[in-house]
Parts: structure tokens; sequence; C-alpha cells
């Protein structure tokens, strides 16, 4: 029979954390912000980021983090992960950090967002927008707040592999994350996808993160940042380990690879 302590740890399941472990990693996403601003305004640095889609805010968190000089804005509509934002990120920062962060329970698409040096909508959340007039009216609404010289900044993946459907573990420590692609249609490019975990010892619980996407290429979304005014469009492609696999380290090009599944950040230049 659980002890008090394991009946606890049994009925406590923080899907935030098991989703951040598994899908995340924003100390590096800050520092490539930082960095990528760096290289393409020859050596100028970027103060001010805003994240759309923030969730649970946790770049902001870390781009202020970086930099004494850096203030983040995080917007989300959804209160659930802002607040689970607020109790676990914002409340291990320094009061200095706290002054320089603020959020927004708002809808990306709202016309009056805070102006920015980087807007930056990753982890692909914007592949909610399934209609071209809808991704191009959040292109030329975060054109139009981003500060002169301010830089858009999305995350995109693809690959064959993305084309069909398919389940795939990856095994941690404690648990398992199942990144399950659910279906996809050729005519519409739409997509369904699940995020289950299964902590060891437990059943396996499905469905903890739904997405119902359009998988947006690299050109399409190029297009529609030349037509709604960046000025340029720059794509960053992952390099590869020795066995095959991504190697976190994302280096500016205009040749990709053919892989069964990459993921790249697209920038546009305002
Ligand atoms: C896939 S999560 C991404 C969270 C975080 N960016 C990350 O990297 O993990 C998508 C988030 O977008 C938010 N969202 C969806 N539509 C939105 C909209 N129109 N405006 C603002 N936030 C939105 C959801 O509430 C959710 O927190």
């Amino acid at each position: 029979m659980p002890s008090r302590v394991q009946k606890k740890s049994l009925s406590e399941f923080d899907k935030y954390h098991y989703y951040m472990n598994s899908v995340q990693s924003p100390e590096a996403d800050a520092e490539f912000i930082r960095d990528m601003y760096k290289e393409l305004r020859s050596g100028r640095r970027a103060q001010s980021l805003r994240e759309d889609f923030c969730g649970t805010f946790a770049i902001c968190c870390e781009w202020v983090k970086l930099d004494p000089s850096h203030k983040a804005v995080g917007v989300d509509l959804d209160p659930e992960p802002l607040q689970y934002g607020v109790k676990n990120h914002y409340s291990k920062l320094t009061e200095g950090q706290k002054k320089r962060l603020v959020t927004l329970q708002k809808n990306v698409l709202d016309k009056n967002l805070p102006k920015s040096d980087v807007i930056a909508a990753m982890n692909f959340s914007y592949f909610i927008f399934k209609t071209r007039p809808l991704i191009k009216e959040y292109f030329a609404n975060c054109y139009k707040s981003l500060n002169p010289n301010g830089l858009f900044l999305v995350d995109c993946f693809g690959g064959a592999h993305c084309t069909e459907a398919n389940e795939e573990e990856t095994v941690h420590k404690s648990f398992s994350y199942f990144w399950d692609q659910d279906s996809y249609d050729p005519l519409s490019n739409e997509a369904m996808f699940y995020i289950h975990f299964k902590r060891k010892g437990e059943k396996k619980r499905e469905k903890v993160f739904t997405y119902d996407w359009r998988m947006w290429s690299i050109p399409e979304l190029r297009d529609l940042m030349a037509e709604v005014g960046f000025k340029k469009t720059h794509v960053y492609w992952e390099g590869t380990d020795k066995d095959g696999e991504g190697d976190g380290v994302f280096t500016r090009t205009e040749k990709g690879e053919e892989c069964q599944a990459w993921v790249a950040y697209v920038v546009g230049e305002k």
C-alpha cells in the first residue's frame, strides 16, 4: 500500500514540468535570440523581447536574466500557463529582474501590443493560424509593433516524417515523452498532434497537450514575411552530430538538407 508521500506524488501531475523537460530549452533560446540579433544587426544589442504565445513565459525569464539591460513582455491568451509561470519561474527571479518583465493575457492579434526589438513565436505556436489571411494578419501585426531594426523570429519544423501518422517515444530517466502525429492531410497540410507522458510505474497519460495545426513551410513563411513588409528574411538551419541527429547549433544558410525531420528558425528583418 502506498505511503502518504507516495500517494501525494501519484496524485500530482505537473504537466508543465514534464512539457518543459521534454520540449523546451528556454536558456538556449534566449542566448540564440541575443546572438542572432547581434549577428544580423552588426554587433548592436537587442534590449526588448516580446514572447508571443508565451505559455509559462520561460524564455522571458531567461531573457531578463541574461543582461541587466534586457526587458521582456510575454503574451498569452490563457491564464493557466501564465499563473504557472508566475509561481514556478518568475518567483525565482531577483527583484531587479522582476521589474523588467511583464505578462499580458491577450491575443497576439491584438492591435495594441507593446513595441519591441525582437518578437519571438516559439514552439510552432503560430501553426494554429490555418489560413493565409489569418497568419498574414499576425505577421503584419508583428511587423507593425517591432521597433526600427526589429527582428521577428519563428521556429518551424518539417520533413518526410511529418507528413505521415506516427508516434515517437523519448525515454527520460523517470518518464517517457511521446510526440504523436495522429494525422496529416496533404490537401490542406493540416495535422493533429498530441503529447502523452508516462511516468515510470504509472499508466500512460494520453493527450496531455493537443495541437490542431497547419504545417507552414519555410518558403511560405518567407513569402508571407516579405508581403507584410520585412525587407529581408533569413533561415537558421540545424547542424548534424556524428550520429546524424540535430546538434542544436543553428547557422544561417540559403541551402537546407533533405532530412526525415528538421527544425529551423525563420527570421524577418524590419
Ligand atoms: C504550444 S503552447 C507554446 C508555449 C510556449 N511558447 C512554448 O514555447 O512552449 C501555445 C500557447 O499559445 C497560446 N495561444 C494560442 N492562441 C493564442 C493567441 N491567439 N494569442 C495568444 N496566445 C495564444 C496558448 O494559450 C498556449 O499557451
